[in-house]
């Protein structure tokens, strides 16, 4: 309940293409944009459309367009940027909140480095992105910090989780539902995913 898997054989025919070791940087990153247009397909399907009057070439109708203001999408830095450029491929005119957070490697604590987010974002629709919820520090961390900054509706999208991380966020903040390509088996002593695809920001960025 609140975690949506999507199963669709393109993402997960794509998912498994990222874990394998041997697949290169060019290739994680072309792989992770292309996943995430389909990751965002689905986090987006509910939003609320209003009918606006349009004139095609040959009559007048109502037609639907997306209400209110803007969507949010929140990448918590660094591995998040990887989800976030194919969200923006999808909607390009979203706005974007960027969340530094690093886990420490011994406490496993998530540690906050940076934090911007645009003014409004009560008014809007916000969706936290990053590719791997493990213990869900980083994740409860920077749902808690959109909240301060006064967002209250929320989405969480990744590509993989774990039980833990799910269990996890779900109890700290039961009203975020939370879109993923794929629950693991579980996380290892260092806190990694496991099978998982071993740690997305350096498979990214090095
Ligand atoms: C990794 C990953 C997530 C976080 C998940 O980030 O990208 O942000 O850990 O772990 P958690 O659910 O246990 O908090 P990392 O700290 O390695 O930073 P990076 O994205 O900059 O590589």
């Amino acid at each position: 309940h609140g975690v949506s898997v999507i199963d669709h054989p393109l993402v997960q025919h794509k998912l498994t293409l990222m874990r394998v070791k041997e697949t290169p940087t060019v290739e994680f990153r072309r792989l992770l944009r292309e996943i995430s247009m389909l990751l965002c397909y689905e986090a987006t399907r509910d939003l609320e459309l209003t009918a606006t009057t349009i004139e095609t070439p040959l009559t007048t109708m109502q037609a639907p367009v997306l209400a209110g203001k803007k969507l949010v999408f929140a990448s918590i830095l660094r591995a998040g940027n990887g989800l976030l450029e194919g969200m923006l491929d999808l909607v390009p005119s979203a706005r974007v909140a960027h969340v530094g957070l690093y886990r420490d490697p011994k406490t496993l604590t998530a540690v906050e480095y940076y934090f911007k987010a645009p003014e409004d974002m009560h008014e809007r629709r916000v969706i936290v992105l990053d590719p791997m919820l493990a213990t869900a520090n980083s994740a409860v961390a920077a749902v808690d910090r959109l909240k301060e900054r006064g967002a209250s509706d929320l989405r969480f999208v990744c590509l993989l989780a774990a039980p833990e991380g799910i269990e996890r966020l779900r109890s700290n903040h039961p009203d975020v539902p939370i879109v993923t390509a794929a629950v693991d088996e579980g996380l290892n002593s260092h806190g990694y995913i496991v099978p998982g695809l071993g740690d997305a920001g350096d498979r990214m960025f090095g």
